[in-house]
């Protein structure tokens, strides 16, 4: 054997440099950089994979019929852009506890005329058994492995020959063609790329999991996430049951989309029609609380916009957002103050997206201006009242992307009143809705309809 070399590798982004750095010259991340083993000091290995390349024209080039599979879990389908496409590796990312295992063993549950290979570097196959008698019925096509060992895997699936191969998590699995431990970026990146050979030529789907460092990356391998064609994050709030995935990546769909589950005691269940979990059941209207038709990828829903506005007892007044921008609602506020005499200086400003979700579409603009002046004014807002709009820094009303799907869900789930933009206007066909469509072009027009009493605070 040769003499040992190690080199340090960054466990971000995989650059590699002959002495510790602080900070990687590639990726910018500070305290990244370990000594890792490489094997050998020759030449590089050369690949043992060989495959006959030849020049094609592009017109020439038969796309294969690529059959989907359905898993049968209708939000991570649709997530995907209809099922597993053959051959593919999906990434599935997100902080421990958050559900990851749960969610893949759920998967391989349900496809139960499938030959699923789970393989667990994590739990043992007992606890794998435990959880499967949690949140379903085992099936005998759902085969267990408990192995971190890359090439045993690889003998496991050529023997096995599954539909699909879910590997729990990929920082467990290593190879002894590398010295360096299991978990580092060079195992990481050898260990995915054999998988991907051997399951890209064979055409089984594959899910891995990964786990995320401190700082919400996919923990190490940003190489990870341009080897894998689809990468998913699985996220949510700790003190909620709410879980959200979503696509940062897809190479055979949209990445708008997002899938919502709740967890419960039986796994995670199906949220197919967030709005209606996501508005809280009050009997009573409520100041500082307005209602907002957000949009997630293709799907609509409605949100519930909760503020609280109260004299701020220090000379700073304090602002908190929970699931919006801070920014934007500093942003909101100074056009408040503009429009409607709100007075920033003077006032505490707490701010919150119900369900323990994050937003980002400004078409909630609207409804974030109004709670805050509802809860300010101390006047709530009518029940049957909700809004979708973005609005600009001189209080404009601006319009919003697929007002049509916003304004169909306000209407599926009983509210009489939603409020847009008149610049909304153009190309809709109000006389195919029963809810009243309230155009505004200015905030002043819709603080006027809504607080009847004026705007003084
Ligand atoms: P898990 O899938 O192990 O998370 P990850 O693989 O992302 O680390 O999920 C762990 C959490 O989910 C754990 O705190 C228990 C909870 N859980 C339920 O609430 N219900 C269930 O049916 C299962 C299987 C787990
Ligand atoms: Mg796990």
């Amino acid at each position: 054997m040769g003499k040992q070399k190690t080199q340090y590798v960054c466990q971000q982004c995989g650059a590699q440099s002959a002495k510790w750095i602080g900070r990687c010259p590639a990726c910018g991340e500070w305290n990244t950089y370990t000594e890792e083993i490489i094997h050998g000091t020759g030449p590089r290995q050369k690949s043992t994979f060989k495959t006959d390349s030849t020049l094609q024209a592009i017109t020439e080039i038969r796309p294969v019929s690529r059959e989907r599979m359905k898993t049968g879990l209708q939000e991570f389908d649709r997530l995907l852009g209809g099922g597993l496409v053959p051959g593919s590796m999906v990434l599935i990312g997100g902080e421990p506890g958050i559900g990851k295992s749960t969610l893949a063993l759920q998967i391989a549950l349900l496809l139960r005329d499938k030959k699923v290979l789970y393989l667990s570097g994590e739990e043992s196959a007992e606890q794998i058994r435990i959880r499967a008698d949690r949140i379903g019925k085992g099936h005998e096509n759902c085969l267990v492995l408990n192995d971190t060992y890359l090439e045993n895997i690889l003998n496991q699936a050529a023997h096995t020959e599954p539909d699909l191969i879910i590997i729990d998590s990929i920082q467990t699995i290593y190879t002894d063609q590398l010295e360096s431990s299991p978990g580092t970026v060079t195992q990481i990146r050898e260990s995915t790329s054999r998988i991907l050979q051997y399951t890209k030529n064979k055409g089984i789907p594959v899910i891995l999991i990964g786990h995320i460092n401190k700082e919400g990356h996919l923990a190490g391998p940003k190489v990870l996430e341009h080897i894998v064609d689809v990468v998913l994050q699985f996220e949510g709030e700790q003190h909620y049951a709410y879980r959200i995935l979503r696509a940062s990546k897809n190479r055979f769909g949209a990445t708008s989309e997002l899938g919502i589950f709740e967890m419960t005691g039986a796994g995670l269940k199906q949220i197919l029609n967030p709005s209606e979990i996501l508005l809280s059941h009050r009997d009573e209207p409520m100041s500082g609380v307005a209602i907002s038709a957000t949009l997630n990828g293709n799907r609509p829903f409605l949100i519930e916009v909760q503020a609280l506005v109260s004299s701020a007892v220090y000379g700073t007044p304090q602002r908190s957002c929970t699931g919006f921008d801070i920014r934007r609602l500093n942003m909101l506020l100074a056009v408040l103050e503009k429009r409607a005499g709100f007075r920033l200086g003077v006032k505490d400003v707490f701010l919150n997206i119900a369900g323990g979700i994050r937003v980002d579409d400004p078409a909630i603009d609207l409804g974030v201006i109004v709670s805050v002046l509802s809860s300010s004014l101390e006047i709530p807002l009518e029940k049957d009242t909700c809004f979708a709009a973005e609005v600009g820094l001189s209080g404009e009303v601006r319009p919003v992307s697929r007002i049509d799907q916003r304004i169909g869900e306000a209407e599926k789930l009983g509210f009489q009143y939603i409020f847009v933009s008149k610049y909304n206007q153009k190309g809709l066909d109000i006389s195919k809705y029963q809810i009243g469509i309230k155009f505004a072009g200015k905030v002043e027009e819709v603080f006027r309809q809504l607080f009847k009493s004026g705007t003084r605070s």
